[in-house]
C-alpha cells in the first residue's frame, strides 16, 4: 500500500511534528511478535513496545481470543450504579499482583486519567479524615504524568506545561531532578551512589515552605520514563517513603511505564522494596491492545472514604468520580488473558534477564560516540543521550530516531534521548540490530 493512497488531511497527530510528517510519513498496517509492517511493506523492530505497552509482543492469539469472546457475551455495561463480571476479576488479579494492602482498584482508561483520579482520591480522603486543608501537591521536575490539568500540572517536562500557565492546578511544587550529568551520567544496569543527599531539599524547603501539614501528595514516577529513562538514586524512594510517612502525605507512584514487569519486577514498587500509598497504572495492563488505566489504593484510603460516610444512607455514593467507560468489559478481559500470559511464559523474568543484554549491548556500543554524553541502563530499557545542537533543542535525537526508522528500527527520542524499552520477547540478535542501527545513525548523525 503507498502511503499516497491514504488522504492524510484530517488525523492531527499527537505529540509528533505534524508539518513534516505528510513529506515523510511513517505509517503501520501490521505486527507481529517484535516487528511492524510499514506502508511501504517493510519491517521495523518494536524497539520501544510501542511506548512502553506491548510487554509480551505484538498479536498474541491468547489476548486477541479473549477480546473476541468477550465481544460476544459482553460487549459493554455501564459502569455506574452495577458492573460486569470482567471488571472484578481484573482487579481481583491486579490487587494479588500489587504490593501489601493495595488493594483496592480505581478503574480509568488511559495513565492521564489514572493522574487524576489519584490526586483527586487523595484530596478526598484528606477530606474524609477531617483534614481539607491538605491539598498541596508535589511532582518533580521532569516527571511526566500525562496531559490532564491534574496530571500536567504535578509533571515537570517544561514543554508540556509552558502554554498552560495560570491554568494549571495553583498548589504545586516540585522535586528536583534526579539526574547528575557530571557524577553520574552513564548508568550501567545499577542504582547510582550519590554522595548528596537529594531529599534533603524536600525536608529543608518545600515542606517548610509550604507547611508539611498541607500537603497532600507526592507524586513520582519510580523511574522517570518519558524524560528519557533518568534512575533514581540508591535509596531515594524509601527515605521519600519515610518523609512522607513522618508527615502524613500521601506516595503515588506513577507506574505507568514501570508497571507490569519492565523492571523484571511486576512492579517498580517490588524492585525497589517501597510501597506506595497509590499505585497508577495503565500502558502494559493490557499489552497495549485495548485502553485501559487504574489506580491501585491502600484499603487504609479506601476505608477512610467508606467511614466517613457512617452516617450516610446506603444508597450515597461515596466518591463522586468515574468513567464512562472505567473497568470496561473488554479492556478487562484483555487484561485478564495478558497478565495470564506474562505468568504463564514467565514474562517478567524474562525481561529481567534480557535487561542487562539490553544494556551491556547499549554501553558496548554507543559509549564514546560522537555527540553521546550518557548512557542509562536499568531494567529492561536504556537511553542514550547526545548533546543538543546549539540552538535546536531535541533535534540531534529526533535525525538519529528518523535514520533508525528508515533502517528498520522504531526507538523513541525523548529531549535529547534515545530510548529503547523492547518487549519482554526480544532475542539477543534483535538487540545487537537495535543497538548497532543506533550506533550507526549516531555516527551519520
Ligand atoms: C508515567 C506516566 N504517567 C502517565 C502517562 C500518560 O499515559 P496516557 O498517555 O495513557 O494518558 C504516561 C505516558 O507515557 C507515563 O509514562
Amino acid at each position: 500500500m503507498a502511503y499516497n493512497d491514504l488522504r492524510m488531511d484530517n488525523q492531527w497527530l499527537p505529540f509528533t511534528p505534524n508539518r513534516s510528517f505528510a513529506k515523510d510519513p511513517r505509517i503501520f498496517v501490521a505486527a507481529d511478535g517484535m516487528h511492524f509492517t510499514t506502508h511501504d511493506g517493510r519491517q521495523v523492530i518494536d524497539g520501544i513496545s510501542s511506548l512502553w505497552c506491548v510487554g509480551a509482543g505484538h498479536n498474541r492469539k491468547p489476548i486477541n481470543e479473549a477480546i473476541k469472546k468477550q465481544l460476544d457475551t459482553l460487549d459493554y455495561a455501564t459502569a455506574f450504579s452495577v458492573s460486569n463480571d470482567k471488571a472484578f476479576r481484573a482487579a481481583e488479579m491486579i490487587a494479588a499482583m500489587a504490593p501489601g494492602d493495595l488493594n483496592k482498584v480505581l478503574f480509568c482508561n488511559s495513565g492521564s486519567e489514572a493522574a487524576d483520579t489519584s490526586m483527586k482520591v487523595a484530596l478526598a480522603y484528606h477530606r474524609a479524615r477531617g483534614e481539607g486543608h491538605r491539598n498541596i501537591f508535589i511532582g518533580r521536575e521532569r516527571g511526566y504524568h500525562g496531559v490532564g490539568f491534574g496530571g500536567m500540572s504535578v509533571g515537570g517536562i517544561p514543554a508540556n506545561r509552558k502554554v498552560y500557565g495560570t491554568s494549571l492546578l495553583p498548589r504545586v511544587d516540585h522535586l528536583r531532578f534526579i539526574h547528575d550529568p557530571v557524577n553520574h551520567a552513564y548508568i550501567h544496569n545499577a542504582e547510582p551512589v550519590w554522595n548528596e543527599d537529594l531529599l534533603l531539599e524536600l525536608e529543608n524547603r518545600i515542606l517548610p515552605l509550604h507547611d508539611a501539614g498541607n500537603i497532600a501528595a507526592v507524586i513520582v514516577e519510580p523511574v522517570a520514563g518519558s524524560a528519557g529513562w533518568y534512575v533514581p538514586p540508591q535509596g531515594y524512594l524509601k527515605r521519600l517513603r519515610e518523609i512522607c510517612d513522618k508527615h502524613g502525605i500521601l506516595l503515588i507512584f506513577d507506574e505507568v511505564i514501570t508497571g507490569f514487569g519492565r523492571l523484571g519486577t511486576a512492579f517498580a514498587s517490588d524492585y525497589y522494596g517501597v510501597q506506595p500509598d497509590m499505585l497508577n497504572f495503565a500502558k502494559a495492563v493490557t499489552n497495549g491492545v485495548f485502553p485501559l488505566g487504574g489506580v491501585v489504593c491502600t484499603d487504609r484510603i479506601y476505608e477512610a472514604m467508606m467511614g466517613a460516610h457512617g452516617n450516610a444512607p446506603e444508597h450515597a455514593i461515596e466518591f463522586f468520580h468515574g468513567y464512562t467507560y472505567s473497568g470496561h468489559p473488554v479492556a478487562c478481559a484483555a487484561a485478564i488473558a495478558t497478565l495470564d500470559l506474562f505468568r504463564e511464559e514467565d514474562l517478567f523474568q524474562r525481561a529481567g534477564d534480557m535487561g542487562p543484554v539490553l544494556g551491556d549491548a547499549m554501553h558496548a556500543a554507543l559509549m564514546g560516540l560522537p555527540n553521546v554524553v550518557g548512557i542509562r541502563s536499568l531494567g529492561l530499557a536504556a537511553a542514550v543521550e547526545l548533546a543538543p545542537i546549539a540552538g535546536l533543542p531535541g533535534k540531534r535525537a529526533f535525525d538519529v530516531f528518523m535514520d533508525c526508522y528508515h533502517h528498520g528500527v522504531l526507538v523513541r527520542n525523548a529531549g535529547e534521548n534515545l530510548v529503547f524499552a523492547p518487549p519482554y520477547i526480544v532475542e539477543k540478535s534483535q538487540i545487537e540490530t537495535m543497538v548497532g542501527t543506533l550506533a550507526d545513525a549516531i555516527k551519520r548523525a
